[in-house]
């Protein structure tokens, strides 16, 4: 008889962006006339760059002929990639990484949940609360959270370290041992970012206690500020501790295309094993790469012509997480992030429960967000909006808001 993975068994519910999907979609069903702007899962709107399309295009005629057919490529990405990759998102910054360092896959969530696989299902793990569901539910499903606790919202063996308001936003050193600790800066859902000094505590720590840090960057590219590191990598002592995760997704509008990388440095080493060397063997077996013509578009963001047209489309949405972010304060709310990311972080009014102010929004505003608690317990009392939408629906979103507010 088989047995299935009963660590599924104990995850709760459904994953967070299902649960939204779900609601948004019995809601529409009964409101057909309503007019939704869609403000919740961080997916972008604009189309990809007409360089990274015209690479494409390319890409897909070279699999028309025998002379540049593709089959199988090399599983962790070609060449041109990595070496663009090495070029422009580490060495431009004096950042030292190898480019067999780099691993190109389909996308950041996936090596975030994959990455486990290397990891013994002994390890302690480390996670902030609110944080993004994928690093939980992961190691819930390798049996590495221990069991739900309903009422506490939690894993009894998950490790939470709050970032609230209080704080910062900024988590605190853990005060029993962990082994692996999830760090993402900017961080998705607050939108609030490490500076160099935080990181540098966090890899310190990490080296003495031999743990790992997963560092997600994903949203790098929305740092505008100064003294914040786009990669863990840029805090001395990183490349003993860390393995950094990047994505095209909301950096060049690949949600959809599916691209992205993770670095997992040669000096990273535990029990006398290569973490490298590990995720090498995880990869070649478990995955034959992205797809050629995939990274041909991926590669040419870092044209000079393309790297040109990302920036604008990043700009776009640079603009309208101003604008929330503005519009939200002019309403009277309290809000987080949007200055190096697209995600803004908006207390509800009146110490509301997270979801019944998603529901507020959902059926008085016809605007979809997603609830703070969905991250996390210490992400009650907060909604999430992003500014990958439509310009004109973003400042029509606000006026809503300002409306719906002004009417209370
Ligand atoms: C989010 O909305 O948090 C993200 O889009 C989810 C993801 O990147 O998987």
């Amino acid at each position: 008889m088989a047995h299935v993975n009963e660590n599924y068994a104990k995850l709760p519910g459904s994953y967070l962006f299902s649960e939204i999907a779900r609601r948004t979609a019995a809601y529409a069903e009964a409101h057909p006339e309503a007019d939704l702007i869609k403000m919740g899962i961080g997916d972008v709107t604009r189309p990809l760059a007409p360089a990274v399309i015209a690479a494409m295009h390319a890409a897909v005629d070279d699999l028309a002929s025998s002379e540049t057919f593709h089959g199988y490529g090399p599983e962790q990405g070609y060449d041109f990639l990595r070496e663009a990759i090495q070029q422009a998102d580490f060495a431009a910054r004096g950042v030292d990484i190898a480019v067999d360092e780099i691993f190109v896959s389909d996308g950041a969530k996936s090596d975030c949940g994959n990455i486990g696989d290397i990891l013994s299902v002994n390890n302690k793990i480390a996670v902030c609360d609110p944080v993004y569901p994928v690093y939980v539910d992961t190691n819930a499903m390798a049996g590495r959270a221990g069991e739900y606790d309903e009422q506490a919202q939690g894993w009894s063996n998950i490790y939470y370290m709050p970032t609230t308001a209080e704080n910062g936003f900024a988590p605190e050193l853990p005060k029993e041992p962990v082994d692996v600790i999830y760090l993402c800066s900017p961080s998705n859902p607050t939108g609030t970012v490490l500076n160099a000094e935080q990181l540098k505590t966090w890899v310190d720590y990490a080296n003495q206690q031999d743990a790992i840090i997963m560092f997600d960057a994903a949203y790098e590219r929305f740092i505008t500020e100064e003294g914040v590191p786009h990669s863990i990598y840029e805090v001395p002592g990183a490349k003993t501790c860390a393995i950094e995760f990047r994505s095209f997704s909301k950096t060049a509008g690949f949600t959809g295309a599916r691209c992205g990388y993770t670095v997992v440095p040669h000096e990273l080493v535990r029990d006398g094993q290569s973490l490298h060397d590990l995720w090498n063997r995880r990869q070649t077996t478990k995955f034959n790469g992205a797809s050629y013509v995939i990274q041909r578009g991926a590669a040419a963001i870092y044209s000079e012509e393309g790297a040109a047209q990302v920036e604008e489309t990043l700009d776009y949405y640079r603009k309208n997480a101003a604008v929330i972010k503005e519009g939200l304060e002019a309403a009277g709310f309290t809000v987080f992030g949007a200055v190096n990311s697209p995600y803004i972080w908006c207390q509800t009014p009146s110490g509301m429960g997270s979801w019944e102010f998603f529901d507020k929004l959902l059926t008085e505003a016809n605007i979809i967000t997603t609830p703070g608690a969905g991250f996390g317990p210490s992400g009650e009392g907060y909604v999430r909006l992003t500014a990958f939408g439509d310009a004109e629906r973003t400042v029509l979103a606000m006026e809503r808001i300002k409306n719906l507010m002004a009417g209370e």
